[in-house]
This record gives structure tokens, sequence and C-alpha cells, in this order.
């Protein structure tokens, strides 16, 4: 993984290859190397990350808040599962707020009309101390900006072209993606995170999308070279996706306008 000169942060590259596989085990290694004992996954609908087996063994409470029933309810039992819509801005925060040592998400950031919120809402879940991590496809990576253009059917049509197994796989069908604050670390998105109140203690951008270009061989082996040639020369408008870890501060000093 490449380490850039880091003026904003912890700011890494990689290429796509393993960003995908490796996600439950790089929130795993949180939860161990925190401690966390509150655990909130956000649209972990069908699909929960962390298997129950890894929750018991760690003595983690875990709860998998999503925003349809539908999906919550094609997960396995042992969950517990809340139905919510965290980019609400009336979210309900009784009993919730402050809680939590760690929420995080996998591929539910760009299915959220409003970035901003969801990111206030996650920081008030958030203990003092607390970290968030979210792993999210970014813009302005080209197959999601024509995703994003495309109508909806056409979309669909094209991702079932391109990665076959997708609905089988298990992410159930497409959601509807706005790409909110779905960006790569660029000075603009760590100034968004930081005016919130976090502190961004990690960013990863991977350039590529290995699973895409399967069918398509000389398209796959051009794309491969130029992946790894932007991970030696990256451009943060060009990831294709992140890992973003943030931090909520012990202490937080509110400000009011006066
Ligand atoms: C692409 S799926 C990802 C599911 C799972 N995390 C995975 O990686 O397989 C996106 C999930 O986010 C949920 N979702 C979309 N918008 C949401 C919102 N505003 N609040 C909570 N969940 C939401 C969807 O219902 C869906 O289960």
């Amino acid at each position: 993984m490449k380490r850039s000169a880091a003026t904003l942060g912890q700011v890494h590259y990689a290429t796509s290859r393993n960003a995908w596989l490796g996600y439950p085990g790089y929130v795993q290694d949180m939860i161990i190397r925190s401690g966390a004992r509150h655990v909130l996954e956000l649209g972990g609908g069908a699909n929960p990350a962390i298997p129950l087996e890894f929750l018991r063994e760690h003595g983690v409470e875990y709860t998998v808040l999503d925003i349809s029933p539908t999906e919550l309810a094609k997960a396995p039992a042992g969950y517990h599962k809340v139905c919510g819509d965290i980019g609400a801005a009336e979210l309900a925060f009784e009993g919730i707020e402050g809680r939590h040592d760690l929420v995080f998400s996998k591929m539910l950031a760009e299915h959220v009309k409003n970035g901003e919120q969801m990111h206030r809402n996650v920081f008030r879940l958030l203990a003092p101390g607390g970290k968030a991590i979210h792993y999210f496809p970014t813009l302005y990576a080209p197959p999601f900006v024509a995703n994003r253009l495309m109508p909806e059917r056409v979309a669909d049509r094209l991702l079932q072209w391109l990665e076959p197994g997708r609905e089988k796989d298990g992410n159930k069908g497409k959601f509807p993606a706005y790409y909110s604050w779905c960006r790569g670390p660029t000075h603009r998105q760590f100034a968004r995170l930081q005016g919130l109140g976090y502190v961004v203690d990690e960013y990863i951008g991977f350039f590529g999308h290995h699973a895409y270009y399967r069918r398509i061989p000389g398209m796959r082996n051009l794309h491969r070279w130029f992946s790894s040639w932007l991970v030696e020369h990256p451009f943060p408008t060009l990831t294709s996706a992140c890992y973003v870890v943030l931090s909520k501060p012990v202490e937080t000093i509110t400000m009011i306008k006066a």
C-alpha cells in the first residue's frame, strides 16, 4: 500500500483488488485493537459484515441498522436488527446517542441522499473517543459517474453484464446511488469531515474496479496496469473506492453562532 506525503493525515493508496474481501477483516481488527464493545453496522441489510461467532467470541454487542425491513429480514437470525434511515434529519436518538464505540458501513454511503446528514448522525451515535469506518465507492471513477448519469434500468443491466454473479453473490439487486460525500481523500473531503468535528485517522483510496472487467480481456490488462500506475502517481479524485477511519474526539466543543 502506497503512503503519500501525509499532509492530509494518514492517506494511503492501493489497487482495489483486495478491498472488498479485506474489509470485514479490517473492521474485525479494529474491534480487537480498540476493544470496542458496542458496535453498530449501518446498511448491513441482508449481509451483516461480521460473523456471529466473532461477535460472541469477543463479547461484542452488535446492531445492524438498515432502511429496508425486507433486506433485514433476509439477514440470518441472531443479529439485533433495527430499521431506520441513517440519512434522516429527524433520526430518533433516544437511548442510542453517544453509545457506540464503533459505527461502520460497507457499501452504504453512496445510497444515502444526504451524506453530510449521515456523518452528522454517526457523530452523535458515537461515544466520545469512538470510531467510524466507512467503505464506499467514490466519484469520479468512470463507472460510477456512468452509474449516476444513466437511467436506473440501463445501469442495472450493464452491472448484471459486467458482474454476472452479482445478484446471486449476496448484493441482492441494486439500490439507487447518489454518491453524496463519496469522494477520495481530497482537501475538500477532509475539510467537510473535520468541519463536523471528526479527526480523520486514516483515508485509504483504492484505484480500479477489478470485478468489472473480467469479461473484457484487453481492457482488463490495461485497467490493471493503469490502476497500479495510479497507486504510484495518485490522483485523489480518481479513486474508485475508499476506506475512511474517523474518530470522535474525547472532548468536543459545540460551536454556537454569536
Ligand atoms: C448495496 S447494499 C449493501 C449491503 C451490505 N452492506 C453489503 O455490503 O452486502 C446497501 C444497503 O444499504 C441500505 N440502505 C440504503 N439507504 C439507507 C439509509 N439511508 N439508511 C440505512 N440503510 C440504507 C439498503 O437497504 C441496503 O441494505
